[in-house]
């Protein structure tokens, strides 16, 4: 494969080319695992098994799992390809045959007349990986997820017992109610402008679902609840599949256009109130909550768009800062404050905390300039009661992943739990962190080597009781 014509695939995000099993003993383990942990470690992120055609940053590349299982101060690793239908086909033709978000390409019809995938839209399968209801699954945003065992083995599409109809596009960031186990998600369709917050139950059965009108598409990633609301974020960015079946440039931005904060009640009655602001795009929440009236939103800002299919295209120098807003139900007007300057992206914070008051947001973090795509050397802690940042820096050249929060299972503090990532550090190697929630600085309670490379990726979690 010859990866020399697309920046973004070089370094620590080119791909690896090999499914891996690493045992008991394995792994070396330099400080300790807290024996206390139980369950398996997961991230899942773009792992392209083909020589692409075309190939657009952070969007494309076959999502693959890698999964750390802990048990008993003891680890064991895996890494496994989510096998949807256009990867399967590709392997049966043994060439890359689908384009990409950027630019689709008619699918040829000796592959359809074989049997083979027919949408020229790849359900990549790359972006997060969530377990509920006892359903371990790969998301990506644009289609339905893909159920897998808990080997990493791929079952199939999940279409959550009918719930989903062809065509919906379930989000790859749903959220789970600390209180009642359910999970608050969302579908979009290629086909509609609209948007729908879906609700389903502990045991993963669907329950509510709340329209919610738009006059065009936008490009909605994540979704952040509150006790009583779901907010989105809908920012003048959209994608035109017309455009890019034409081969032609899909993204656009419209900064005149602001950016909207929609503030939907969550028992699917109340009125949908929409705040408006300047410009703004964010990936990712970090936490929210109400207070007195008023809706606080922890998240990640970044001043555009950030989609590239190059270097020096301006992604690499895009400012993303952790902010915070506020949101007043009484005037309906909002306040939108920059709390870091610290580089920073994959926010995430202890989820027994998710959509109430809380303490700590942890995000990968840099403390270089953002020029040159080498990605986040840090793990950072925002913690807002204080106003202070908190890096751990892992090396100059090192690639730290999305910190995930790991409740400490003995203890209900913030400060008790770790914080888990993957760091590719070069020189040193491919290692899980371990790090105490409570002494960021201190950097690694544990380290557990792996004898491969982890790409860079997307979004991680812990599986709590997880195991082979
Ligand atoms: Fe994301």
């Amino acid at each position: 494969m010859d990866l020399s014509a697309f920046p973004y695939l070089q370094g620590n995000y080119a791909p690896v080319l090999e499914e891996s099993d690493f045992g008991l003993g394995d792994l070396r383990v330099e400080g300790e695992i807290p024996a206390s942990l139980t369950g398996a470690f997961m991230r899942d992120g773009p792992n392209t098994a083909y020589q692409p055609n075309h190939y657009v940053y952070p969007l494309d590349g076959d999502g693959m799992i890698h999964a750390v299982y802990l048990k008993g101060g003891q680890a064991t690793y895996k890494n496994r390809w989510v096998e949807t239908s256009h990867l399967k086909t590709e392997r049966k033709f043994g060439r890359t045959i689908y384009g990409s978000v950027g630019k689709l390409l008619e699918v040829p019809a000796e592959v359809i007349e074989a049997g083979g995938e027919p949408n020229p839209v790849r359900n990549t399968a790359n972006t997060n990986v969530i377990y509920h209801g006892e359903k371990l699954l790969a998301m990506w945003e644009g289609g339905f997820p893909h159920l897998l065992n808990n080997d990493l083995s791929t079952v199939g599409l999940y279409d959550y017992d009918g719930a989903l109809k062809p065509g919906d596009a379930l989000t790859a960031h749903p959220k789970i109610c600390p209180d009642t186990g359910d999970l608050i998600s969302c579908t979009q369709r290629w086909d509609s402008p609209n948007y729908w917050v879906q609700i389903f139950d502990k045991n993963a059965r669907h329950k509510r679902t709340i329209p919610v009108q738009f006059e065009r598409k936008g490009i909605i990633h994540d979704l952040q609840i509150t006790e009583n609301h779901v907010v989105i974020i809908y920012a003048p960015a959209f994608h035109d599949v017309t455009r890019a079946m034409r081969g032609e440039d899909p993204f656009s931005w419209e900064p005149e256009k602001g950016t909207r904060i929609l503030v939907i009640p969550r028992n699917g009655k109340d009125e949908i109130v929409t705040y408006e602001t300047e410009a703004f795009f964010s990936w990712h929440f970090c936490n929210g909550f109400e207070r007195g009236g008023k809706i606080i939103i922890d998240y990640v800002w970044i001043n555009r768009m950030p989609f590239t299919q190059a270097q020096g295209t301006g992604v690499e120098k895009q400012p993303r800062r952790m902010y915070r807003m506020t949101l007043d139900n009484a005037s309906k007007t909002l306040t939108n404050e920059k709390f870091s300057d610290v580089f920073c992206e994959f926010s995430r914070v202890d989820e027994r905390r998710m959509g109430k008051p809380y303490r700590y947001g942890f995000a990968a973090s840099s403390d270089r300039q953002w020029a040159d795509a080498h990605g986040y050397n840090c793990t950072g802690r925002f913690d807002f009661d204080t106003g202070e940042t908190t890096l751990f820096n892992y090396g100059e050249q090192a690639n730290a992943g999305e910190p995930v929060y790991v409740p400490n299972p003995d203890s209900p503090h913030e400060e008790d739990g770790w914080l888990m990532c993957f760091v590719f550090n070069p020189g040193e190697g491919q290692y899980l962190s371990i790090i105490s929630a409570g002494d960021v600085a201190g950097g690694p309670v544990a380290k557990v080597y792996i004898p491969t490379r982890v790409p860079n990726g997307f979004h991680a979690n812990w599986m709590q009781n997880l195991t082979l």
